[in-house]
């Protein structure tokens, strides 16, 4: 109990400070990640090979991996979930430093919030490698079946509606919190300068859930016998090209060879005047 006030006023005392980077945070890295992510999920529709590639690409940081998910990813949103769970419960309103904020949109940023903090839950623990603990429906993910383990994974229909709800409420809490973080940045101060982010901040929105359906669609439509097939056909040719690889003469001895029939020929050549001439 005692820790629990401490820690409440350890918040107060550097409340500014905290504020800021909560909504820094939000915007970079986790808004722009989860953009990147979704557009990296909607390439699916491009192909599998082409998301594979992709997922490869990330995968190809190897043992670098978790420290960037960790630095750049799990840090920043335990950050702004928990300051943002804090904000939502800790029955302080801030609704007098948004003046010109409707009351509905206000509420709704925090109900996201609440519902973004549920999904990622969820979705990391259903997706990611560190869910396996919880049974054979979490960290289901395969980086080298990339495709059709994420369509074995939206399998469900109960799994594609907590997708649906999750990325519409991220998506929402992504745009509006553009709004509201150029509030605590003083970017748009008057309401003349608001109404105008109204109509940004609005179709930014439109442009996120487009892609944040293409990820959905694209997850949800996915072959996932046919894309196997294609992913092992995949594997096997890669395999076949590395034996191919590792077979291969030593290239160094290549000249060599060429280096003793090129002095061979360089022989005859300088005989053959000799014996031409005798
Ligand atoms: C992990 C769960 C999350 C929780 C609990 C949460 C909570 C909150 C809350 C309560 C606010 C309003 C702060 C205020 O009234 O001043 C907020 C703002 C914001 N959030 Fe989140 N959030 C979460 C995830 C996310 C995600 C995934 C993104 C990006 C995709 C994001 C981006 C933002 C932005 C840009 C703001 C605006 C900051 C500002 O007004 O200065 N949040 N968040
Ligand atoms: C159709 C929608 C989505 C799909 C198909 C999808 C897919 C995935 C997959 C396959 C992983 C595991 C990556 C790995 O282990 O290497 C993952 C991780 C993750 N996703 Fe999503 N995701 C979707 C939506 C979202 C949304 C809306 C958010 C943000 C709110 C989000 C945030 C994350 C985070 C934070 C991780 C963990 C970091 C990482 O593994 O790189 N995802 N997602």
């Amino acid at each position: 109990m005692e820790k629990n006030a401490s820690l409440m006023s350890f918040y107060y005392r550097h409340e500014f400070l905290i504020r800021r980077l909560h909504s820094l945070l939000g915007l970079i890295p986790i808004g722009a990640y989860m953009m990147v992510h979704l557009t990296t999920n909607a390439s699916i529709l491009a192909g599998s090979e082409i998301f594979q590639k992709n997922v490869d690409t990330i995968h190809s940081l190897g043992p670098a991996l978790p420290l960037v998910e960790w630095a750049f990813i799990f840090t920043p949103i335990l950050f702004h979930g928990i300051i943002g769970v804090l904000i939502c419960f800790g029955g302080k309103s801030n609704l007098s430093s948004y003046h010109y904020v409707n009351n509905y949109r206000y509420t709704a940023q925090r109900v996201t919030g609440i519902i973004a903090f549920l999904f990622l839950f969820y979705h990391i623990m259903h997706q990611h490698h560190y869910g396996e603990w919880l049974g054979p429906y979490f960290g289901m993910f395969d980086p080298h079946h990339a495709t059709s383990s994420v369509g074995e994974s939206f399998a469900f229909w109960w799994v594609k509606v907590i997708y649906l709800i999750g990325i519409t409420a991220s998506i929402y809490h992504l745009a509006n919190g553009i709004w509201t973080a150029g509030i605590t940045w003083g970017l748009w101060v008057t309401p003349k300068a608001q109404q105008r982010a109204d109509l940004i901040c609005f179709g930014l929105g439109i442009i996120f859930l487009g892609i944040g359906l293409a990820a959905f669609y694209a997850a949800s439509t996915v072959d996932i016998q046919q894309v196997r097939a294609e992913e092992d056909a995949g594997h096997d040719a890669e395999v076949l090209l590395k034996e191919g690889e590792d077979e291969r003469l030593d290239p160094t001895e290549v000249p060599a060879e060429e280096d003793s029939s090129s002095a061979e020929a360089e022989e005859a050549s300088t005989e053959e005047p000799t014996s031409e001439a005798s």
